[in-house]
């Protein structure tokens, strides 16, 4: 696994040593995991991905506890592509939510955790640096980490004023 090697120790799968929910400091539980893991397998199956052939899907879930799928939505001018995570984040904001609690993101490339491109790491920065991303599978392996650490030091709404 080629994610996480050398940063501050990240949890890989769910707990197995009966540690709380507070002690590994996840939002979810790992039931809540697993069933976001799985709704971004549906998201997916519906990946429109005919030039990379790489399928990828997203789960957002809200701070309502709504779930908002995503898939790759690619285009034969190739750059136009979209990925799953922004997909999924923009479909949930014209749904009316701008709070989320997590995301999950499965693809697959062997034994490596497929991390989001940095377009999509600023999107999320968008909607706060504290919420959690799940870098997941097709077999259910996921590893956690957060948004702050994906994009640290990061251009910030929080800077620029309103008039
Ligand atoms: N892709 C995503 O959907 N999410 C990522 O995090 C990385 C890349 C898509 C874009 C394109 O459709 C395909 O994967 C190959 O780059």
């Amino acid at each position: 696994m080629e994610q996480g090697k050398g940063t501050e120790a990240q949890q890989i799968g769910p707990s197995t040593n009966n540690a709380t929910t507070a002690e590994i400091n996840k939002k979810l539980t790992d039931a809540e995991v697993e069933d976001l893991i799985d709704a971004s397998l549906r998201g997916r199956q519906n990946s429109y991905s005919p030039y990379s052939k790489f399928k990828v899907g997203a789960a957002l879930l809200t701070e309502d506890g709504s779930v908002v799928l995503g898939c790759n939505v690619e285009n034969v001018s190739y750059g136009l592509a979209v990925c799953a995570e922004r997909t999924a984040i923009c479909r949930a904001v014209v749904e009316g939510h701008r709070k989320f609690k997590a995301i999950a993101i499965t693809a697959e490339m062997g034994d490596t955790f497929v991390g989001p491109c940095g377009m999509c790491r600023q999107t999320m920065v968008e909607f706060g640096l504290d919420w959690e991303v799940y870098l997941a599978m097709p077999n259910k392996k996921y590893m956690k980490t957060t948004v702050a650490k994906l994009l640290p030091d990061s251009f910030n709404p929080a800077w620029v004023t309103f008039t």
